[in-house]
């Protein structure tokens, strides 16, 4: 029965395309809405309007059987998926002065749908909100002039990781959060018919806080890291070495150190709890700042090595920074913290030239390739672990200063 359903997701990004993808793989017939009309087009003529492993053949194969419909705004449907952003603003409106949650996009998909809506449709949040959000989608109906109890709202959380969305989006185990007990089930059962992974049933609170938690931990893990890096530094020892002992502690297990914290889920998801609750987040609130100021030094140490080596050619020398990406192999360049990097040396004057193998442009800063940076720089800065860069100490000169942020070369500056 459920694969005859009609699904509508809002919100054809990097979470909703893959799932209105294997939506349709499973059968569902699919109507995905979105206001980007350049992505909607591609989609249309069955393209993926970004790179991720194995999405362009499920876009092409669902366009050819006609199972995915792109809409202009959504239609009647028996389950809404809410796949929109939800970036943090910079102020917080409570005068904590922390970040906090920006819902405009989930208020905006909300009321596209709440007139449209038939009574008992199943709407499913899985864009990362601050808990009572799910809550929120109900009042938003009932303002609406809508009998919210005809409907079944409930939030599953998404856990995939860029570059492997396809392949986790089907076997990643779901926590799924109704209002209610139906909507609950109802959102399991739906889950469990494309979903190889284990559904968890909870609570809508208990689905959004954990999404919430699993992101804070990986920050606070990560501030860990990047703290002992700044240590190791200080003391003239590799951080890694130090790591890779230390772990030999069989309940011990660091992560590796880089240069802070970005793309949008563990750089932006803490602040969902922080502002929420600011006196009771101490160590996430902490582990926000030590990442954020792991970028700051990471541009000091750069400027440093550029100031000297300015004085010893006796011109401004020439830094390469190799890789921009928020994290080794993908194309995501959102709060990403060598973008910041590059950014802030080429608002400082400095001679920049970045390798980015996963972007054409970005913005002002000026790509080069890997072999013209590796005979033209002065500096050369490694920031991302690209694996197109793991060949990269064999073009390096020997002239050349090296900093190493991210364990490309035997030698690391963390
Ligand atoms: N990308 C990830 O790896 C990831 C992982 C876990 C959770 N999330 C969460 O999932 C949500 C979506 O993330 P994403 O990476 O897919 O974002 P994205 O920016 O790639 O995609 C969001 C899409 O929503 C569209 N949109 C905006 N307003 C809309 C509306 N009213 N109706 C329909 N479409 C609308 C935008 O045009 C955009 O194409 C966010 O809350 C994010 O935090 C993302």
């Amino acid at each position: 029965m459920m694969k005859n359903s009609h699904v509508c997701i809002l919100g054809l990004g990097y979470i909703g395309l893959p799932t209105a993808a294997i939506l349709t793989k499973h059968g569902f017939s699919v109507t995905g809405v979105d206001p980007d009309q350049t992505k909607a087009t591609m989609i249309s003529a069955g393209q993926s309007p970004f790179d991720e492993d194995g999405l362009g053949p499920l876009i092409a194969d669902a366009a050819l059987k006609k199972r995915l419909t792109i809409a202009n705004s959504p239609p009647a449907a028996d389950i809404y998926i809410i796949c929109v952003p939800t970036p943090f603003k910079a102020q917080d409106n409570k005068n904590t002065q922390l970040p906090h949650p920006d819902l405009s996009f989930v208020e905006k998909a909300i009321a596209s749908i709440s007139s449209i809506a038939p009574d008992g449709a199943l709407i499913i949040l899985e864009s990362t909100s601050p808990v009572g959000t799910t809550n929120y989608m109900a009042q938003l109906f009932a303002q609406a002039g809508r009998d919210a109890s005809l409907f079944s709202f409930a939030y599953c959380p998404e856990r995939v990781l860029p570059g492997n969305i396809i392949q986790e989006l089907e076997e990643n185990d779901r926590i799924i959060g109704g209002l209610d007990k139906q909507a609950t089930e109802r959102t399991c059962t739906f889950y469990r018919s494309f979903v190889t992974g284990k559904v968890w049933p909870c609570t809508a609170a208990v689905a959004e806080l954990c999404k919430l938690v699993e992101n804070s931990y990986r920050d606070v893990n990560i501030a860990f890291a990047n703290e002992l890096s700044i240590i190791c530094h200080q003391l003239g020892i590799d951080v890694r070495d130090l790591t890779a002992l230390a772990n030999k502690h069989p309940r011990v297990s660091i992560l590796e150190a880089g240069i802070g914290v970005g793309g949008h889920c563990i750089a932006v998801d803490p602040w969902f709890i922080a502002s929420e609750f600011p006196e009771t987040t101490q160590l996430i609130q902490t582990a926000r700042k030590v990442n954020l100021e792991k970028t700051s030094w990471v541009i000091s140490q750069i400027t440093q090595s550029a100031e000297m080596l300015a004085s010893q050619l006796g011109r401004k020398p020439i830094v390469a920074l190799f890789g921009l990406a928020y994290k080794p192999n993908v194309a995501d360049f959102r709060e990403s913290p060598a973008v910041e990097i590059a950014n802030a040396l080429h608002h400082s004057t400095h001679s920049v030239m970045c390798v980015e193998p996963h972007a054409e442009s970005l913005d002002e800063l000026t790509l080069s390739s890997v072999e013209e940076a590796c005979q033209t720089a002065d500096l050369c800065v490694m920031l991302v672990k690209h694996h197109q860069f793991i060949a990269l100490e064999e073009k390096l000169q020997p002239y050349q200063i090296k900093l190493d942020f991210c364990g490309l070369l035997q030698i690391s500056h963390q």
